[in-house]
């Protein structure tokens, strides 16, 4: 069922259930983000996606990235000045836990945020804004659930169960690719790959010719279980991607040439 919305005055027609954020971009309108993915299920946790939405006359301010369209008739505005203060404010909240935070600095310099009223905790170092992506990356996609989020009010964080070293947790480093303040930090030494604050410590695959870390055994033995594979084949064989693409080279080379019989002619 398609449902009709109008946003910053234009109308629009969308399947019913599509979030304002992704009605609003089909609409070529830019909403700030910083906890949406498209991969992943929303979560609304870091409020700078704030929009005002009038509802047959009920006016509120919402969270574009987890709210759904259901019927028609809604009007959507994303530019107001309530909206931009409504934003500056979440992201002064973000900057008191993560003062050091570069894209959260950014935001502010571009938004002219003024941070000397805000009480500014001392910088501990945090960079994790607690926006889940990890947590629901390494769920929903992996399909692993190596962290989640503990603890509450200040204390809330994520981390592996009882902070020990995960047992669920491939290495494959997901929860790296997707975290935007770069708090989940990933270091290669001594043939083993480390994701810091989750203490995971995994043995990596080394290349068969040239001897460089590929990829954790267990991430190697997940995708072959996934192909169908036996999981103790799970280090054999195993060839960098430079490595790799040497050798599909030098076997191209080596075969022999192929004559084409000349011009060809259209009758
Ligand atoms: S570690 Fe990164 S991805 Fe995970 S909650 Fe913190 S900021 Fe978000
Ligand atoms: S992007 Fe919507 S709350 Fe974070």
């Amino acid at each position: 069922m398609m449902i009709e919305v109008k946003i910053n005055g234009k109308p629009a027609e969308v399947p019913a259930g599509t979030t304002i954020l992704a009605a609003a971009r089909s609409c070529g309108v830019n909403i700030p983000t910083l906890c949406h993915h498209e991969a992943l299920e929303p979560f609304g946790a870091c409020r700078l996606c704030l929009v005002a939405i009038d509802d047959a006359g009920r006016q509120s301010i919402v969270a574009a990235c987890n709210y759904p369209l259901e019927h028609s008739g809604l009007v959507v505005e994303t530019g107001t000045s309530a909206v931009w203060q409504a934003r500056k404010m979440s992201l002064k909240l973000l900057l008191a836990r993560c003062p050091g935070v570069k894209v959260l600095q950014d935001l502010a310099r571009e938004w002219a945020v003024d941070t000397k009223d805000l009480l500014l905790t001392e910088d501990r170092g945090e960079e994790c804004i607690l926006c889940g992506r990890c947590v629901r990356v390494c769920r929903e996609v992996i399909g692993k659930s190596a962290i989640s989020f503990a603890f509450r009010g200040v204390e809330r964080r994520v981390s592996a169960p009882f902070d020990q070293e995960p047992d669920a947790c491939l290495g494959c480093t997901a929860c790296a690719f997707v975290c935007p303040t770069g708090a989940v930090k990933v270091i290669e030494q001594n043939g083993r790959r480390l994701i810091a604050p989750w203490h995971s410590n995994l043995e990596q695959v080394a290349c068969k010719e040239c001897g460089r870390a590929v990829a954790p055994l267990k991430m190697l033995a997940h995708l072959r279980g996934l192909a169908g594979e036996e999981n103790e084949q799970a280090g054999e064989g195993v060839f960098c991607s430079r490595c790799r693409r040497l050798k599909t080279a030098a076997a191209v080379t080596a075969l022999p040439e192929v004559k084409f019989p000349g011009p060809f002619m259209i009758p």
